[in-house]
């Protein structure tokens, strides 16, 4: 995605259509006619008119755009066959006037209303080519039963080329996930804006490849201030100038850490250099410091005091904000690998209040702060917080099941809460900034899910942050694109499966170039 897109949940996407039409005089029944006219478009485009298009509409608004799209390819020229799901006696009248007219039109129309016929819809699926379905839209309400549900795994095992409406059949349009089944889509056409639950996942996977159509809405209610989610499209990464030394692109500090976690320090650390940083330091227990430096001589290492389990001690304190102070350091970050030894958490507690600079918490640190969150209230600099989902769900007290239901809404509460930024590092990463504004993060693979990408992530930020991006919103939605990337180019080499900690530390720096041309 190189464009701004913003994305939408289905309450805005109502209120969209509830202007469009009482301000604009946009009235339903033309934003029906061009809802179906653009997946019309999308057919024909894709697949052409020389198939056998099987209409599969339900009975609200969704189906009724379905039905739009059957009539303009049976008046194209295509083979068209309708087959309506649900009970026409509750349909909505703009749909059951659509039905009348493709009946009229003379294309076959069949009914589904039970279990009873579901050899009928095998049948028609089988004599299609493409699908169309739209049997739930933004109406879907809990979970997908009865024939419904028959209906839909028909079409998922027909193995035919499938075009969805608005939202793939059985996603939730506010959180991307599936209700008990959903339609696997070839390609979605969605209208005005994208969904959450087009560009979240599951609902992104099941969504294929999207078009987004803006219909006749007016620029000025899909451009909207208030809505305040966008994807997250790529910020420009300034020039490294050409008289810059170690010092112009970020003086950077990292405390992390443990006799049980080494890879951690490392991976946040060799980041930093690989996206791009200036002069990478890095406070970690003595004992370790040598192992470490032997892999990445060229950061500079800062032995500290040790706890008996091997992490380091609170005495460390007044080194860390010493050296913050007298060195210049534009950005610290805590938390890769300390362990969750009492004491070192209580020292992470100490540098994120005390610390007068930029802060990145990750990992341990951020069990560290659950429980006194209060202290983030309190900072003048910014904080960002890196949680995954399970870290997150300690910070605010929700379930993982809460979480996942309305990613966006949590995410974009707590930044505001808190006065933070922070990323919910899923499948896509969800990046909330204190004044309410969410990017939805598109960059990334699932072969990144491995042990040691968060640190990788740490360093990114703080990298970009080096390069210049000293807004740390931007370098925060930057340093989750790059690394996304950087995954992507992995992916791209080895394969998903071979994606490694260390080989996107290989691939950051064509990332960023990437984002550079
Ligand atoms: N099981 C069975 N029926 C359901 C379920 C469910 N779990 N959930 C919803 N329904 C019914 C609703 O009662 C409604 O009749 O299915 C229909 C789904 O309606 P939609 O067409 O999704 O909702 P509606 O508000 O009519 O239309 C919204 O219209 O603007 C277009 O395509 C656009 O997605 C948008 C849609």
């Amino acid at each position: 995605c190189l464009r701004s897109f913003k994305v939408v949940s289905s309450r805005e996407a109502r209120e969209i259509d509830e202007k469009a039409s009482n301000e604009y005089g946009l009235d339903s029944e033309l934003l029906m006619e061009d809802a179906g006219s653009a997946v019309y478009e999308v057919a024909r485009r894709e697949f052409g008119l020389n198939n056998r298009f099987l209409v599969v509409a339900g009975t609200g608004n969704n189906g009724g755009d379905a039905l739009v799209a059957a009539r303009r390819l049976y008046s194209a020229g295509a083979e068209v066959r309708v087959l309506v799901v649900g009970d026409l006696a509750r349909a909505a009248t703009l749909t059951l006037k659509n039905l009348e007219r493709v009946r009229k039109m003379g294309v076959k129309v069949t009914v589904v209303s039970s279990e009873r016929d579901l050899e009928v819809v095998r049948g028609e699926i089988e004599w299609s080519t493409v699908l169309i379905v739209g049997i739930f839209g933004l109406g879907l309400r809990g979970e997908v039963r009865d024939y419904r549900r028959s209906v839909i795994e028909a079409v998922n095992s027909s193995g035919k080329q499938v075009v969805s409406v608005d939202i793939p059949s059985g996603v939730n349009p506010d959180n991307g996930r599936v209700e008990g089944v959903a339609v696997k889509s070839t390609v979605t056409v969605t209208f005005g804006l994208p969904k959450f639950g087009n560009v979240l996942h599951p609902g992104a996977y099941y969504s294929g490849k999207l078009y987004v159509s803006a219909l006749s809405y007016p620029p000025a209610l899909l451009n909207s201030p208030d809505i305040k989610v966008e994807l997250n499209y790529p910020v420009k990464i300034p020039e490294r100038p050409r008289w810059g030394h170690k010092g112009t692109f970020g003086k950077y500090l990292l405390v992390a850490g443990s006799k049980y976690y080494y890879g951690a320090p490392y991976y946040a650390s060799v980041s930093f250099y690989q996206t791009g940083g200036g002069y990478a330091r890095l406070v970690a227990p003595k004992s370790v410091v040598p192992v470490l430096a032997a892999k990445a001589s060229g950061v500079v290492y800062i032995p500290g005091e040790e706890t008996e389990e091997g992490s380091l001690s609170l005495s460390n304190l007044e080194k860390v904000l010493t050296i913050v102070d007298e060195a210049g350091v534009d950005v610290v970050a805590v938390g890769p690998g300390l362990s969750t030894n009492k004491e070192t958490m209580e020292l992470v507690a100490r540098v994120v209040s005390e610390v007068k600079v930029p802060v990145i918490v990750d990992g341990d640190g951020l069990t560290a702060l659950s429980g006194r969150l209060d202290l983030l209230k309190s900072r003048t600099k910014p904080s960002v917080l890196t949680p995954h989902p399970g870290e997150f769900s300690r910070l605010t007290g929700l379930s993982i099941k809460e979480i996942e239901g309305d990613p966006v809404g949590h995410v974009s509460r707590f930044a505001s809460e808190y006065n933070v930024y922070v990323v919910l590092k899923t499948a896509r990463s969800v990046i909330g900034l204190p004044d309410g504004k969410v990017y939805i993060n598109l960059t990334g693979n699932p072969g990144m899910a491995k042990a040691g990408m968060g640190d990788v992530l740490v360093g990114v930020i703080a990298g970009i942050f080096g390069l210049g991006l000293r807004d740390v919103g931007q370098a925060l939605r930057a340093g989750v694109l790059v690394h996304g990337l950087a995954g992507d180019i992995a992916a791209g080499e080895v394969g998903e499966d071979g994606v490694t900690p260390d080989l996107v530390l290989q691939t950051l720096p064509r990332a960023v170039k990437l984002l550079r041309e």
